[in-house]
């Protein structure tokens, strides 16, 4: 078992997403990246025990755009944190699961990510990063 390290959430205006979990929740930002090879800008608020990522398309190829076209603003992924995860991608292929990433590629918090395909996970996109907390 993994702990969760943070949930994935695709919002259209990221200012306006910051400011209602500020208001409504009290969360703060802990970091914010752009990923350019993703095609996203993230925003991480601090919870007490994981965190959140706000994420918004850099252009209309990001995968974050064609979801927010398919699907609307919501939850996009959910991320388990991994001691190792080009060990965890090998076992996981080992038992068939299908991989969108096969090799992991770069995050946030200077992490390593890799996501897994929801057709493996009943429906729910799955991304596993290791990184240093
Ligand atoms: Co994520």
């Amino acid at each position: 078992m993994h702990p969760i390290d943070h949930i994935g959430i695709a919002v259209n205006d990221l200012e306006a997403s910051i400011k209602m979990y500020q208001e409504t929740f009290g969360y703060e930002v802990d970091e914010r990246e752009i990923l350019e090879k993703s095609g996203v800008e993230l925003v991480f608020l601090k919870a007490p025990n994981t965190l959140l990522e706000l994420l918004r398309p850099l252009n209309d190829q990001s995968p974050i755009a064609k979801f927010l076209a398919k699907r609307g603003q919501g939850i996009h992924h959910i991320c388990f944190r991994v001691p190792d995860i080009e060990a965890e991608l090998k076992k996981l292929a080992d038992q068939g699961v299908e991989l969108i990433d096969k090799t992991p590629r770069p995050g946030a918090y200077n992490s390593k990510i890799a996501f897994i395909h929801p057709s493996s996970t009943d429906g729910t996109l799955i991304e596993l990063c290791q990184r240093e907390v």
